[in-house]
C-alpha cells in the first residue's frame, strides 16, 4: 500500500503544477517547460488563477476544476499559500505532493511544516519535500523539477538531501559519463524520507543501485532496517561528519563518538557502502549499478603499462583487496598473449606493445578461470593500439567467456580517443574510469558489497528478558533511593545478569562483614569505597589493592572509610566493595551512548593511553552478534596487541567478542532507563583464559 502511494511521485500518470506560470524565469514556468522538454507522456495540468493557457496546456484556476485524475501535484507557489492548496489537492483525490517551495522547517517554521503533513495525511497523500528541486526520471521521461535537464541515462537512482547538489550532480552526469535513471531531491523530509525511497527503489525494475547524499537521517533505525532488507546495493555519501554534540556529551564514550563514527558503523551494519567524497560517490555508484558483487578476494589486473599497474596495486592494498600472484595455469595462459619480456604475475603486464587481440585473449581466458573473483583491465594510450579496438576486444571477450556474476572494471588513461572508448564501455555496462585508482576503488566497493551481504544475514537478538527483569529491579531500587547512578556493585550485578564476567564481589558495611566476605571470596582482594557522591574513588583514597589477609582487610576497611569521610564529609557511605583481585592482562574499554539518530550504540577500544590519546575506538549500533563484535575487536588500529605481537601470546578475543555482544544486549534492553554505561577497564587474558570486567559504571536517565 505504502509503495503504491509512492508511485504517485515516482511514476505518476498525471501531474498538476500548482503555481505554474507563463513567465519565463519563474520556477512555476521552468517546471512546466521541463515536463515538455523531457517529453513526459502523462497528462499535465497547469494550475494558475490568472491564466487560461501555459506553454500550450490548458490552465485551471484551481485543482478542483481539473477534469481528469491527478496523481501528483508539484507545488511552486509561495509557502503561505501551500496549506490551502494541499487541502484542495486532498479533496481532488491527488495522491502525491512534490513541494518545491521553501520557507518551512529549514527557516524554523516547523509548525507550518507539521500542519502541511497533517492535512496531506488526512487525505492519504504523501509529501516529498518541502524545499526541494523536484523529481527527475529518465524511464518516465519526467523532469518534474527546476533542474536544467534530465541526467545522462543510467541504471541507478540518486537521492539528495541538498537541492543545489542534486542540480550539480545532474549536470555533471554528462561530463563524468555516469548516468542515473532517477534523481530525487528529498529536502526537509517532512514526510517521505530516505527509508521510504530505498524501499520503493528496491522493488523498481528500472533501478539497479541506490545512491544517497545524506546530511542527517531522521530515523536511523528505520533506515538501517530497510537498508538491511534491500536487495540492491546502496551507496551513501554522508556530509557533516564533525563530532556533533561531542562537546556537550558528558561521558567518555560520548566525546569519542561523533556523527562520523556512528554513521559509519550504522552503514556497515546496514550493508550500506560508503563513499568518501562526491567523485567517489560517482565512481562507486557506476560500478554498483552495472556490475555484480565481487564474491571472493582474488583480483586480477591486466595492464599494458607498468606504472599504472603499480598504481593499481597500491590502490588494491589501500582499499582492502591486496593482490596475490595468479596461479601457474592462469599465468601460463596469460603468457601466450604477451612478449617474452612481459609479466604474467599479478598485475599481468602485456607491455606497451600489447595489441587489442592480446587484451581480448587474455581477458577471455582469465575471466573464466575459477581463481579470478574480479578483473580490472588497465590501458595506457599508445600509438600501436587503438583504444576503441581494446574496448571492443574486452567487451567481446567478456561476452564470449559466458561468465556471469563476476565483476569487471576498466581504466583507460589517455586522450580523446580513450574518452570515447570509455564512454562506449559504460554504454555496454562496463564501468570505465580515467585513472587506475578509481577502477580499483570501484572494484573494492563491489567487494565490500559482497562482504556486507554475507555478514550477519540471520542475526536476531538473544532473548534476554530474565536478565532485563533482574536489571530493572536493581535500577528500581536505586531510583527508590533517589539516585540517578548505580553504585559500582549494583552496576556489576546488572552486568552479571547479562552474562558479563565480573569478578566475585560483595558490599561490606562493617569491618566484620568485610573480613567475612574476604575470607569467602579468597585473597588477594581489592577494596573500594561505595558512595554515590564519590565518583573518583582513587582521588578520595578509597581504593586498596592486593589485600592479602584478614588483618590487612580490617585495616584497609577502616582507612578507606576514614579517607572517604575526610574527602567528603557530606557523602553517603554505603560501605566498601570486597572484590576478587583479577590478575592483570590487556586493558580494554566498553562504553555506550544513546546516539540521537541511531539510539543505543556501543563502543570498544583498547584502554589506557590508546583510548585517551589515540582515540582508537570503534562503534556499532546495539544489539550486535558475536560475529560483528569480533569485527570490532579486529578493526581497531591496536588490534595486533590483542592478536599477540613480539612473542606475546594472543589474547582471548573470542571471550572478548562474546562480552561485547552481551554488553550490546544490555545497552539495547536498558536504553529507556540508562543514559550511559561503561566497563572500564575490562581485562583480557590469554587465549582460553577469558576476560574480567573489573570496573562498571551505569548512569540512569533523569
Ligand atoms: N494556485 C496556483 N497558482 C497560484 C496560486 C494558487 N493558489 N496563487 C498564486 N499562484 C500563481 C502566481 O500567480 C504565480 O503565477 P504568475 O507568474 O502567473 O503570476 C505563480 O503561482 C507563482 O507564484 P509567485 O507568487 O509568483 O511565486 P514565485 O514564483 O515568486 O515563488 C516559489 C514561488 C518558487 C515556490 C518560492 O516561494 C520558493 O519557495 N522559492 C525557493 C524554491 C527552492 O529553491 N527550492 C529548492 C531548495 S533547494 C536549492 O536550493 C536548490
Amino acid at each position: 500500500m505504502e509503495l503504491d502511494v509512492l508511485n504517485a511521485v515516482l511514476k505518476p500518470k498525471s501531474i498538476a503544477v500548482i503555481g505554474a506560470s507563463a513567465t519565463p524565469g519563474k520556477i512555476g514556468y521552468t517546471v512546466v517547460d521541463n515536463l515538455v522538454t523531457s517529453q513526459y507522456e502523462g497528462a499535465v495540468y497547469p494550475i494558475n488563477p490568472g491564466a487560461s493557457e501555459i506553454l500550450g496546456f490548458k490552465a485551471y484556476p484551481s485543482i478542483l476544476e481539473v477534469p481528469g485524475e491527478v496523481d501528483m501535484a508539484v507545488f511552486t507557489i509561495p509557502a503561505k499559500l501551500v496549506l490551502n492548496a494541499i487541502e484542495e489537492c486532498g479533496k481532488k483525490g491527488v495522491k502525491g505532493l512534490v513541494v518545491i517551495t521553501s520557507g518551512f522547517g529549514e527557516v524554523g517554521k516547523t509548525d507550518l511544516e507539521r500542519e502541511m503533513v497533517e492535512i496531506a495525511h488526512r487525505y492519504g497523500m504523501r509529501i516529498l519535500g518541502p524545499n526541494i528541486v523536484g523529481v527527475l526520471s529518465n524511464s518516465m521521461k519526467m523532469n518534474a523539477s527546476f533542474a536544467p535537464t534530465l541526467p545522462l541515462p543510467g541504471k541507478g537512482a540518486l537521492v539528495s538531501q541538498s537541492g543545489a547538489l542534486l542540480i550539480a550532480i545532474d549536470m555533471s552526469t554528462f561530463t563524468r559519463r555516469v548516468g542515473f535513471d532517477k534523481l530525487v531531491s528529498i529536502g526537509n523530509m517532512s514526510d517521505i524520507e530516505f527509508a521510504d525511497l530505498i524501499e520503493w527503489f528496491d522493488q523498481d525494475d528500472d533501478t539497479t543501485s541506490i545512491s544517497l547524499y545524506i546530511e542527517g537521517l531522521k530515523n536511523g533505525r528505520k533506515f538501517m532496517e530497510v537498508s538491511q532488507k534491500a536487495t540492491k546495493p546502496i551507496i551513501a555519501l554522508k556530509s557533516g561528519v564533525s563530532a556533533h554534540g561531542a562537546a556537550a556529551a558528558a561521558s567518555h564514550t560520548g566525546s569519542l563518538a561523533g556523527a562520523a563514527k556512528v554513521y559509519g558503523a550504522a552503514f556497515e551494519q546496514a550493508g550500506v557502502i560508503q563513499a568518501s567524497d562526491l567523485n567517489n560517490l560517482f565512481d562507486r555508484s557506476l560500478a554498483l549499478s552495472l556490475q555484480p558483487p565481487m564474491n571472493g578476494e582474488n583480483l586480477l589486473i591486466i595492464t599494458n603499462g607498468g606504472g599504472v599497474g603499480v598504481l593499481a596495486t597500491d590502490a588494491a592494498e589501500r582499499y582492502g583487496i591486496p593482490l596475490k600472484f595468479a596461479p601457474e595455469d592462469v599465468q601460463a595462459e596469460l603468457k601466450k598473449h604477451m612478449p617474452e619480456f612481459g609479466s604474467a604475475k599479478n598485475p599481468a603486464d602485456l607491455t606497451g606493445q600489447a595489441s587489442a587481440e592480446w587484451y581480448e585473449n587474455s581477458v577471455r581466458n582469465s575471466f573464466a578461470h575459477p581463481w579470478v573473483d574480479g578483473l580490472t583491465v588497465l590501458y595506457c594510450e599508445v600509438a600501436v593500439t587503438d583504444p576503441m579496438d581494446v574496448a571492443v576486444g574486452i567487451k567481446r571477450a567478456i561476452d564470449e567467456s559466458g561468465v556471469k556474476g563476476k565483476p569487471l572494471t576498466v581504466s583507460f588513461v589517455g586522450g580523446e580517443k580513450t574518452e570515447a572508448a570509455m564512454q562506449w564501455l559504460v554504454e555496454q555496462g562496463i564501468p570505465a574510469y580515467d585513472d587506475p585508482d578509481s577502477a580499483v576503488n570501484a572494484m573494492a566497493a563491489l567487494r565490500e558489497y559482497a562482504l556486507m551481504r554475507e555478514h550477519d544475514a540471520t542475526f536476531t537478538k538473544a532473548d534476554t528478558s530474565s536478565a532485563k527483569e533482574k536489571a530493572m529491579k536493581i535500577i528500581a531500587a536505586a531510583r527508590a533511593d533517589g539516585r540517578d547512578a548505580l553504585t559500582e556493585i549494583e552496576a556489576k550485578k546488572v552486568f552479571e545478569a547479562y552474562g558479563l564476567p565480573v569478578p566475585k564481589c560483595d558490599l561490606a558495611a562493617t569491618e566484620a562483614e568485610a573480613i567475612q566476605m574476604a575470607n569467602t571470596i579468597g585473597y588477594p582482594i581489592v577494596m573500594k569505597i561505595v558512595s554515590p557522591e564519590i565518583l573518583h574513588k582513587s582521588d578520595a583514597g578509597g581504593v586498596k589493592v592486593n589485600i592479602k589477609n584478614a588483618e590487612e582487610c580490617r585495616q584497609a576497611f577502616n582507612t578507606i572509610m576514614e579517607n572517604a569521610r575526610n574527602y567528603n564529609p557530606a557523602a553517603n557511605l554505603h560501605g566498601v566493595v570486597i572484590q576478587e583481585m583479577a590478575p592483570w592482562g590487556t586493558e580494554v574499554i566498553l562504553g555506550s551512548i544513546n546516539d540521537p539518530t541511531f539510539g543505543p550504540t556501543v563502543m570498544f577500544g583498547l584502554g589506557g593511553i590508546f583510548v585517551e590519546v589515540l582515540k582508537d575506538v570503534t562503534f556499532r549500533v546495539a544489539p550486535i552478534s558475536e560475529k560483528r563484535a569480533n569485527v570490532m575487536v579486529n578493526e581497531i588500529k591496536s588490534a595486533p596487541i590483542l592478536k599477540g605481537v613480539r612473542g606475546e601470546e594472543p589474547k582471548d578475543r573470542a571471550a572478548l567478542a562474546k562480552t561485547i555482544a552481551n554488553y550490546s544486549n544490555m545497552v539495547f534492553d536498558l536504553i529507556d532507563e540508562v543514559s550511559e554505561s561503561d566497563a572500564n577497564p575490562v581485562i583480557v587474558y590469554e587465549e582460553g583464559q577469558g576476560v574480567s570486567v573489573v570496573d562498571a559504571r551505569m548512569i540512569l536517565k533523569k
